[in-house]
């Protein structure tokens, strides 16, 4: 299993979604924020989620979830399916991707390549851990993010 990437722009760049759940029932949200490396002798992967995205759900129903690289045509499907929530879009059918099984979660046809992912831990980002001028510019009025930790498990090429 081999992921040759350039870790510090492949989410900051290139950005990913992040999908939970399975065929009968799931959601996806585009994700800036991410890291790969390893934990406890595993590969893993690191996502940071609002508690308010409607993904968070999905994340804590389900055991597995992925993350999905695209090529670069694909930006104005991230960007939306980024800012409109799967609250108020069907987002499986309105997207212009096409849903795709991965292992025991989903992922698109289109996706250059996914990260098929086994939770390992979930926390809460406490802001008393972190500095205040990213405290203030970030969570005076949101909830903090939770960081979902996955071993990567699979990593699927189109
Ligand atoms: C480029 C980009 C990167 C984003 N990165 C993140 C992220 O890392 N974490 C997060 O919680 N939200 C992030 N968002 C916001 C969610 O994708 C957005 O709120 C989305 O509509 C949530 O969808 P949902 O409610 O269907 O889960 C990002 C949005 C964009 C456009």
């Amino acid at each position: 299993m081999e992921f040759t990437t350039d870790v510090f722009s492949v989410f900051d760049r290139k950005w990913a979604l992040l999908t939970a759940g399975d065929k009968d029932s799931f959601n996806t949200m585009t994700i800036s924020w991410g890291g790969l490396g390893t934990l406890w002798g595993r590969p893993v992967a690191s996502v940071y989620v609002r508690q308010s995205r409607y993904t968070h759900d999905f994340l804590d129903k389900n055991d597995c979830f992925t993350v999905s690289f695209y090529p670069e045509e694909r930006r104005k499907t991230l960007g939306v399916l980024g800012s409109r929530s799967g609250r108020d879009m069907d987002k499986m059918h309105e997207s212009g991707l096409t849903p795709a099984a991965a292992g025991p979660s989903m992922t698109f046809a289109e996706a250059e390549c996914t990260l098929v992912c086994k939770k390992l831990f979930r926390q809460t980002l406490d802001p008393a851990n972190i500095p205040g001028d990213i405290v203030d510019a970030l969570y005076k009025t949101d909830a903090p993010h939770d960081l979902y930790i996955g071993e990567v498990v699979d990593i699927l090429r189109a």
